[in-house]
């Protein structure tokens, strides 16, 4: 019995002494922690989360439906969706990280407070939706949704939703992609080559396929190039935001406080990726005014003599001189 009391005794000391060395450890790691988030810049922007969305209201449901669509497009919409099927199997998300709330990942932080926007692409004012559409015919290289659809208004509301804070008109600190530094050279598809054996092919494969999940509906990598990734049209077949994504968001997994690829390596396997086979979209109505074509838009004709080939790899700085002109 006495035996007994004196174990309890002795477990119950182990337990108390455990406890508040656990709780030294923690408030070491959080001081530790704080100390290298105090050296770091996190003013950006950075989304609300899912769990954060209303329950059980109406509205609520319908932002639940949006973050879906743009977290698992391709279970509704791509080749096997169960809505339609008229994108290429990509998501969304693919691209627009962590279904849009990651700083440099593509968020969605401006659009609300930004559109709808004149821009230079279609000579037009563009609302949300047509924004939207946009991305679903070039990046998903496939078809407009109806802008009367439940699918199109969950997705509105969802973008709505998730930037309703930021002050009308405002564009806030890591949204969208960062452009880097222009390189003094061209950026070099055979170093760029090297670099994605490295870096990516372990996952986006050496055909750039990328590779399917177990539902064989939906992405577990997705493609980089070939019949199911994006156009020649959309945003990403420019060199500058290419290599901004990749620089902040890949290998999978890193964000922009530690990118692990070099400015050099990002612009040159951007090239790599770029100078690949890829579906292609009629852009002939595209950039109506010859002289507002980004200078790493690769289609003529031009408003000033650099070759398509420069305006695809550049060197950028010479034409970007000249532009200011
Ligand atoms: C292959 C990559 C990719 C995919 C997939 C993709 N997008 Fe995009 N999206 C882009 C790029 C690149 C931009 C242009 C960003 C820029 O110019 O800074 C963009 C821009 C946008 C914008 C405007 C952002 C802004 O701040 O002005 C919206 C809204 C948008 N996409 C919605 C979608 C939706 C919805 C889907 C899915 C149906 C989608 N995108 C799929 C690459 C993609
Ligand atoms: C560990 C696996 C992994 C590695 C390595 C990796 N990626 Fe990715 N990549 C992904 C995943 C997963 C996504 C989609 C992210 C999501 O849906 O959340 C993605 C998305 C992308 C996208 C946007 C979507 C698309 O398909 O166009 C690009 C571009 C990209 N990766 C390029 C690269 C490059 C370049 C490298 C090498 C520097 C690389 N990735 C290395 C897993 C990886």
């Amino acid at each position: 019995m006495r035996r007994n009391i004196f174990y309890s005794l002795f477990f119950i000391a182990t337990l108390v002494s455990a406890y508040y060395s656990f709780r030294r450890n923690s408030k070491e790691q959080e001081t530790a922690m704080l100390a290298r988030i105090e050296g770091m810049d996190t003013s950006a922007w950075v989304g609300s989360s899912l769990y954060q969305i209303p329950v059980e209201t109406e509205n609520g449901n319908l932002i639940r439906y949006g973050y879906e669509l743009i977290a698992h497009t391709s279970k509704y919409l791509g080749p096997k969706g169960t809505v339609q099927q008229t994108t290429n199997g990509m998501n969304c998300q693919n691209c627009h990280l962590e279904a849009g709330t990651k700083p440099w990942g593509l968020n969605y932080g401006s659009v609300y407070s930004t559109y709808p926007r004149f821009r230079e692409r279609s000579g037009s004012l563009e609302t949300i939706y047509k924004r939207v559409n946009d991305c679903m015919e070039r990046s998903l290289n496939g078809k407009a949704l109806d802008t009367n659809s439940k699918e199109m208004k969950a997705i509105y509301a969802y973008i709505k939703w998730l930037g309703d804070e930021v002050p009308k008109g405002e564009k806030v600190k890591g949204s969208g992609i960062e452009i880097l530094p222009y390189l003094k050279t061209a950026a070099s598809i055979t170093e760029g080559k090297i670099s994605y054996v490295q870096n990516c092919q372990s996952c986006h494969l050496s055909n750039g396929e990328g590779v399917m999940d177990s539902t064989g509906n939906m992405y577990l990598y997705p493609p980089l190039w070939g019949k199911h990734s994006y156009n020649d049209a959309a945003g990403l077949f420019q060199l500058s935001k290419l290599a901004g994504f990749i620089k902040n968001n890949m290998p999978n997994g890193i964000n922009y406080h530690a990118p692990s690829l070099s400015i050099q390596d990002a612009w040159n396997i951007a090239a790599y990726i770029n100078a690949q086979p890829r579906p292609s979209k009629d852009k002939s109505k595209d950039w109506p005014l010859l002289a507002t074509k980004p200078v790493d838009y690769p289609f003529g004709p031009y408003a000033d003599n650099f070759s398509e080939q420069q305006h695809k790899f550049g060197p950028f700085e010479p034409i970007a001189l000249a532009k200011k002109k």
